[in-house]
């Protein structure tokens, strides 16, 4: 028990131990949210960097801690006078949260429960109706990076397309949670080979093709996710032609709602700014899934609705 904290933070602790980190999940609530949270971690280690963003922190430094640097955070912390967050901010740590924890429960085969993982879906879902589509895409790609940056660009593009397309309000929600959801297989999958900037090899490739699978299995088995969005989660990756993987699949056997989660994957997809590649601007990356809709692969109703949507 740390009582209630009014002054800055600074947290120099291993989060890769999840004892920790729960201890952290449990008490930093406790702190005056005007204050900064600073985590100290090295500069090379991602998963430490990623729970500390999880976990609220306001500034990374690096370790080995230098005095300028610890400063300058304390000197740039938020004022107690600052405007009070928007949905954005509250939306996006919920989000982080909920895929650090249905990516854990897949990786220790622990049940996923559903409760916050729709609340959080219903809660983006509001976000991105207040501020809109591109507010979003801009804050995540400032404070996430990999699967969940990629994620959280999904689902909130998804969520445009609902609200663009006018969707009933319940399936934008599934578009919401399917696209939170869909790559949680990938949990299983080693960062060298996910954020691989060259070419994978065929080995590497195969343990790729087995996330929405694997994904499904354990969505089904251990969680209540609806069928919509089960079916979303192991046909994503399937194209209309029969080309996708992992069934190959044709048209009339892949759902609506997946269809809509395909062409909005592929298009955060190429919007997605990863270490070794800039963000597609959005025009171009509406041209190559114009082209993919031209061969037969995704249905270009869809193509046009995201077209429309994203105001290209
Ligand atoms: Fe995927
Ligand atoms: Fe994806």
């Amino acid at each position: 028990m740390i009582g209630k904290i009014t002054y800055p933070v600074l947290v120099d602790i291993d989060l890769h131990n999840r004892h920790h980190v729960e201890t952290l999940r449990r008490e930093l609530p406790k702190r005056s949210r005007a204050d900064a949270l600073i985590f100290a971690v090295h500069s090379d280690d991602r998963a430490a960097i990623v729970q500390a963003k999880i976990l609220g922190g306001t500034f990374l430094v690096r370790k080995p801690l230098k005095i300028d640097e610890v400063r300058f955070c304390l000197d740039s912390r938020p004022k107690a006078a600052d405007p009070p967050a928007n949905g954005v901010p509250v939306a996006m740590s919920a989000t982080a949260a909920v895929l650090d924890h249905a990516m854990s429960a897949l990786r220790t085969g622990v049940p996923l429960d559903i409760t916050p993982v729709a609340k959080t879906a219903q809660q983006l879902v509001s976000a991105i109706a207040e501020v809109g589509i591109d507010a979003w895409l801009n804050a995540v790609r400032n404070h996430h990076e990999g699967t969940f940056q990629h994620c959280m660009l999904v689902t909130g593009v998804a969520t445009a397309y609902g609200h663009g397309t006018a969707l009933p309000p319940p399936e934008v929600v599934k578009l919401a949670t399917a696209g939170l959801l869909h790559d949680i297989g990938k949990a299983s999958i080693t960062t060298d080979i996910l954020d691989k900037p060259g070419r994978l090899t065929d080995v590497e490739y195969a343990i790729i093709k087995r996330h929405p699978t694997e994904g499904y299995e354990f969505l089904r088995a251990h969680s209540l996710v609806g069928k919509d969005v089960l079916a979303a989660v192991r046909d994503h990756h399937e194209f209309l032609d029969g080309s996708g993987y992992p069934a190959g699949l044709t048209r009339a056997e892949i759902a609506p709602l997946t269809r809509i989660l395909t062409v909005c994957d592929i298009y955060a997809a190429m919007i997605e700014e990863r270490s070794y590649k800039p963000p597609m601007p959005p025009q171009q990356a509406i041209e190559v899934l114009k082209s993919m809709a031209r061969s037969g692969k995704v249905e270009d109703r869809i193509v046009d609705g995201l077209s429309r949507t994203i105001g290209v």
